[in-house]
């Protein structure tokens, strides 16, 4: 199961794919956790060790080096539990969760994102999984980096929204853009939902089909943003884990 989350800058979209990771993770599946979106480190919010994230290389390297560890047969197209072995730098683990990231640092010179174009969409169209394995990726809001080909890799796009007009005029972008890619399954996710008049906003302007969850807006999240220690926000895990139920059952045997 591929699942790629998109959407605003500022809107949630690493604190739920955080969240997604670890719903799935808890589930008993490998989740391969990538992190995409140059902002702000999915790792982070994971709570990953500082020091092992600080020296994690980025996969944009890998490729080559797989290729050339495994006598170029491309085992990157089969990353697994067996071929991570070779691949300690790129991948900080905890429990069944193998967190990977992009890197997104444009080369001296370079006007576009090639490599991590390259590698992205490899990653999506052609990485072999078993079935208790799922990608999930913190896209940031550029997936015009994805071709046509590959997206039809992903599963399941999530498009986080916040209840305003200029982040639902972004979600509408991605959502015709996804549509257009030939992703086969996106959906919204109304997230910093403060009460129901905002709900239903977010209900004015997509389909309910459209809508998988929304998640309260939650000042535990800030508070824990903040690196103080909070108890676990209750109300977030819960829509996540009812989120995540949905995504299983629309997704959870691919
Ligand atoms: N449901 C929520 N309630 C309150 N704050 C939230 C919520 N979701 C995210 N945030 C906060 O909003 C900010 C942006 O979230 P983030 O996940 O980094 O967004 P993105 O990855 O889309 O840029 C962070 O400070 C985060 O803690
Ligand atoms: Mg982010």
């Amino acid at each position: 199961m591929k699942i790629a989350v998109s959407g605003k800058g500022g809107v949630g979209k690493t604190t739920i794919s955080a969240g997604l990771v670890e719903f799935l993770a808890d589930k008993g599946y490998h989740v391969y956790a990538v992190d995409a979106d140059p902002d702000v480190s999915l790792g982070t919010v994971l709570g990953l060790p500082e020091e092992e994230l600080a020296a994690q290389q980025p996969i944009v390297d890998m490729r080559e080096i797989i290729a050339n560890k495994t006598g170029g047969k491309g085992a990157f197209f089969s990353l697994n539990p067996d071929v991570e072995d070779l691949l300690d730098e790129y991948i900080v683990k905890h429990g069944n969760i193998h967190f990977l990231k992009m890197g997104a640092v444009k080369q001296g010179g370079s006007s576009c994102y090639c490599r991590e174009n390259s590698v992205l969409n490899a990653m999506v169209g052609s990485l072999f999984l078993k079935r208790n394995e799922a990608v999930l990726m913190d896209m940031g809001a550029g997936i015009e980096h994805l071709t046509r080909g590959t997206a039809k890799g992903v599963d399941l796009m999530l498009v986080v929204t916040e209840p305003s007009k200029v982040s639902v005029q972004t979600s509408k972008v991605v959502q015709g853009l996804a549509a257009e890619l030939g992703v086969s399954n996106v959906k919204i996710i109304g997230n910093k939902i403060r009460n129901d008049k905002e709900k239903e906003f977010l209900y004015n302007h997509f389909s309910k089909e459209d809508i998988i969850g929304v998640i309260e807006f939650n000042e535990a999240i800030l508070d824990k943003a903040m690196g103080l220690e909070v108890p676990e926000p209750k109300t977030l895990n819960h829509s996540i884990s009812v989120i995540g139920n949905q995504i299983l059952e629309r997704v959870g045997e691919k």
